[in-house]
């Protein structure tokens, strides 16, 4: 079978070779083809006579002309001139189909290969004793999505999600327990209770708490068995109420080593920086500070020491990068947070590079705050959105909407399943659609919306895909997997979309964003339904070998649209 090769790829190795046949000097890398947009009229075009002028000293024009007298095409397509000295390619039906083929036989449907290399993702990460809300939604589902692109494109992916199970807040949280603990409470709702006697504390904390507090810090980091064992209660109790919202989400991880996890590393991590001169003693507290050649401060210094002598979430991510490096010699390292520790992975990355890392590639994507829109959501407990609450209420919401809709009948069990697909998988790509680096307006309504660029429209046109596969059945035909004839622009347009698929992928993974699959995934529900509409497959008077190429080109939309859903982490439903 011949592996897939995207036909942009294919036809820029050619006219590559065309131009260096014109001038030794051209440089070549700068030459590419890429798809045409729409109503251009070819499907590919190429810009590069337009480069080319200052090297070969002729008008683009004739640039042009020169590079399709040289191209060797093979009938892969066929070329045209346009405007200035664009370059287009019309691919042939020779080439559509054979890469078709290609795609349809590949498992990974054309996507490209990695080099196998590690990843670790590091996301979600909520703190501890806290319940998770809102504001931890967008690292859970941009950092799922992610995960599932690196495991898709072949490497070995390694989710880590760093709770914070640390700190000073767990001298409080010791003291509230011992002094307000309401153990009823507590057995009905552990997280709630040990997030109100967080809030009792900060409400009531005067000097003599703070005292306490810290005495009873001091005894947990000596390793006091009774403060230690009622740390562990509050690290399991919270683990598993992260993990019944992480269920309903379908997210996983391979490791939540979480930041105590490093303890051990840190004091000897502070006399190693210190020794070595990258961070220097001020007042007592190390820092780290980055100075151009002149002296001047770059970057705000890195504080990797209190004054106290404790360390800080800084030391511990100093140590968590050497902690991965050790054990897992990853290639890259991706950091899924808001937008307000910016400054702190700028601060990570710079240290580490100081110490000499300097083979691994460190990412921090981070995205924007969320937020619903005023009074579209009522919260029973104050202001923090729960997201166990927003995923209840989105699946409520997204039953009602299916109960207007829904003409095949379905039992309730079947009712709470589609509710189930719809409303999470609406409250993901409601996520997802959106450029993380932008501020995210929640709207139930919108989300939820059988129209427009929503989970629900893009899983209507799955099901779509399989209503058309179980009337073909009826008549007694399938998809054949080998025919394909492309007769209509609108099956063209649809078929070198899909042909996209792999590189998308590729492109979003590498740009830490999945909303360019999103986009993808929407061109591509477009393209069909605008396919579906202009070119009918079952009618009467349909030529049979036309059917057979239709069956075969929805058998392949369907096979993309539900991978890339289920890169998202959505589920497509057959029937809706
Ligand atoms: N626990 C932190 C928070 O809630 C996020 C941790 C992100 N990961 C890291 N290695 N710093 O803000």
């Amino acid at each position: 079978m011949p592996s897939f090769q995207p036909l942009e790829k294919q036809l820029t190795d050619r006219v590559r070779a065309a131009v260096a046949t014109l001038s030794p000097d051209a440089p070549l890398d700068r030459v590419n083809v890429e798809r045409s947009k729409a109503g251009r009229g070819s499907d590919f075009q190429c810009a590069a006579a337009m480069q080319l002028t200052k090297v070969l000293k002729r008008n683009p024009r004739q640039i042009a002309q020169e590079i399709v007298d040289a191209l060797e095409l093979d009938g892969l397509a066929v070329p045209d001139i346009a405007g200035p000295g664009f370059i287009g390619f019309t691919a042939s039906a020779e080439t559509l189909r054979a890469q078709y083929a290609a795609q349809l036989s590949d498992d990974r449907l054309g996507a490209p290969q990695s080099d196998g290399s590690t990843v670790v993702i590091d996301f979600s990460s909520p703190n501890v004793a806290k319940r998770m809300h809102i504001g931890h939604i967008r690292s859970t589902i941009i950092g799922d999505a992610l995960r599932r692109f690196g495991l898709f494109l072949g490497h070995a992916v390694i989710g880590d999600n760093h709770i914070g199970d640390w700190g000073t807040q767990f001298g409080q949280l010791i003291y509230g327990w011992n002094t307000w603990r309401d153990e009823a409470a507590f057995e009905a709702d552990p997280v709630g209770e040990l997030e109100r006697i967080y809030v009792k504390f900060h409400a009531e904390a005067d000097e003599a708490l703070h005292d306490a507090s810290r005495a009873e810090l001091a005894k947990l980091q000596a390793g006091d068995p009774e403060n230690l064992a009622l740390w562990q209660m509050m690290i399991d109790s919270s683990r598993h109420a992260f993990d019944q919202v992480y269920d309903r989400l379908d997210v996983r991880f391979d490791h939540t080593f979480g930041e105590s996890h490093y303890n051990a590393m840190l004091q000897p991590l502070i006399t190693e920086l210190l020794d070595s001169g990258i961070a220097v003693e001020d007042e007592g507290a190390a820092v780290v500070f980055f100075k151009d050649d002149e002296g001047e401060d770059t970057m705000t210094p890195f504080l990797v020491r209190k004054k106290d002598g404790a360390a800080l979430y800084a030391t511990t991510d100093v140590a968590t990068i050497l902690y991965r490096q050790a054990h897992w010699t990853p290639s890259r390292l991706i950091y899924v947070t808001d937008m307000r520790q910016q400054l702190h992975f700028q601060q990570l990355f710079a240290t580490v590079q100081l110490m000499g890392i300097d083979d691994i590639a460190l990412d921090h994507v981070w995205f924007g705050m969320m937020s619903l829109p005023e009074g579209s959501f009522s919260t029973r407990k104050g202001n923090v959105i729960r997201l166990d609450e927003l995923l209840d209420e989105a699946e409520a919401r997204a039953r009602a909407v299916l109960v207007d809709r829904v003409r095949d009948d379905f039992s309730e069990a079947e009712m709470d399943e589609l509710a189930s697909i719809i409303g999470i998988g609406a409250v993901k790509y409601a996520d997802l659609s959106n450029n993380p680096q932008s501020n995210v307006v929640f709207s139930f309504d919108k989300m939820l919306s059988f129209e427009g660029n929503t989970a629900p429209y893009l899983q209507y046109t799955s099901a779509r895909t399989h209503s058309l596969v179980r009337r073909a059945a009826e008549k007694g035909l399938e998809a054949d997997g080998t025919t394909i004839r492309i007769d209509d622009e609108a099956e063209r347009a649809l078929l070198l979309h899909l042909f996209d698929f792999g590189r998308s992928v590729q492109v979003a993974w590498e740009q830490g964003k999945p909303n360019l699959m999103a986009t993808f995934l929407y061109e591509l529900a477009t393209k069909y339904h605008r396919w579906w509409a202009a070119c009918p497959v079952l009618k009467d008077g349909v030529e049979p070998e036309l059917t057979a190429s239709r069956l075969n080109l929805n058998a392949l939309a369907q096979r993309v649209l539900v991978q890339g859903l289920g890169l998202l982490g959505i589920r497509s439903p057959e029937r809706m």
